[in-house]
């Protein structure tokens, strides 16, 4: 093999293995691994099993994986290692840590993971696969996504924990001062009656339907709200050849998977505002997850 094959082949590789690393990351929080950890310091390996009631030899592996992976730092003491969070595990993977991202883990294991166990399928069909993963027909897509109690409070914790580390980004990408009044569209929006505001905020909305759904939407918000009055749509969005980034590209493979819709282009949001009746279109990429868009009746 040259050497050119071998960097192929060891990308390759990382691709194959990739599912893996995810669920190393998602097991280890489930168990309670880092949340052991904060409260205890350092421990060894058959205390950590024993407390979390764990096979040993499997918790060791686990651990020592997350020390790869700079989840976990080890530390040998009289030739045992002592395991303890790293800074990442501390701030995103505690339950209380500042920067928890905790319960949107639980939801991309217990969800988003199971559903993408059917993605060949949502390829074939062109359709989301609560049906096939959770055995709950996706026709009413409120009632698959928000089908429990439980799995209502993961996702919406999970979607306030990204919030809280992205939020910053779209809600400064413009000067919003003009808008005194702002609406930020949740709940049955397609049901209730949308009340007048000054500017609408659109987060992570549009992405779960398709064009004639956001249109719809679009035009009852622009009905409801005097001219100059602006929406801030907030979304990931991909290039305009849609060929990334990455995330954003997952991203929208994972609308199809779990929802009616997908990630869009600028060019997309354009058309889409546009045929609500919206003019002076403008967006911006901060460079992160999210991204924003600014519109006005
Ligand atoms: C992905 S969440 C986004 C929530 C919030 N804006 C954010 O960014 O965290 C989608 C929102 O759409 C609302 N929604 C309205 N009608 C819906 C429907 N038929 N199916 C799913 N979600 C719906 C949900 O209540 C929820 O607030």
């Amino acid at each position: 093999m040259s050497f050119a094959e071998d960097l192929d082949y060891d990308l390759f590789n990382e691709y194959i293995n990739g599912f893996m690393i995810s669920k190393v990351m998602f097991t280890a929080c489930e168990l309670g691994v880092f949340d052991l950890l904060e409260s205890e310091g350092f421990l060894t390996f058959d205390v950590i099993a024993e407390r979390l009631g764990t096979n040993s030899q499997g918790i060791e592996q686990l651990l020592d994986i997350c020390a790869t992976l700079k989840l976990l730092n080890v530390e040998m003491k009289k030739e045992k290692a002592l395991y303890q969070n790293t800074k990442l595990a501390s701030l995103y993977l505690t339950k209380s840590g500042p920067k928890t991202q905790y319960n949107m883990l639980l939801y991309m294991s217990k969800t988003t993971y199971s559903c993408w166990n059917h993605l060949t399928e949502a390829i074939r069909e062109g359709k989301n696969q609560y049906m096939r993963t959770f055995g709950i027909p996706s026709d009413d897509l409120f009632e698959a996504i928000y089908r429990s109690e439980e799995e209502l409070i993961k996702f919406m914790h999970g979607l306030h924990e990204i919030w809280s580390i992205n939020g910053r980004y779209v809600i400064t990408a413009f000067d919003l001062s003009s808008f005194p009044l702002i609406y930020d569209l949740g709940g049955d929006f397609f049901r209730d009656p949308i009340p007048e505001a000054d500017l609408y905020i659109l987060a992570r909305i549009l992405h779960d339907w398709a064009d004639n759904k956001c249109i719809q939407l679009l035009k009852n918000i622009h009905h409801a709200c005097r001219p100059g009055c602006g929406v801030l749509v907030v979304e990931t969005l991909l290039a305009e050849d849609k060929r990334g980034p990455l995330t954003s590209q997952l991203y929208s493979l994972n609308m199809l998977v779990q929802t009616e819709g997908k990630e869009r282009t600028p060019t997309e949001y354009h058309k889409i505002l546009t045929q609500a009746g919206f003019q002076n279109f403008q967006f911006k990429k901060t460079g992160k997850i999210y991204d924003a868009i600014l519109a006005r009746k």
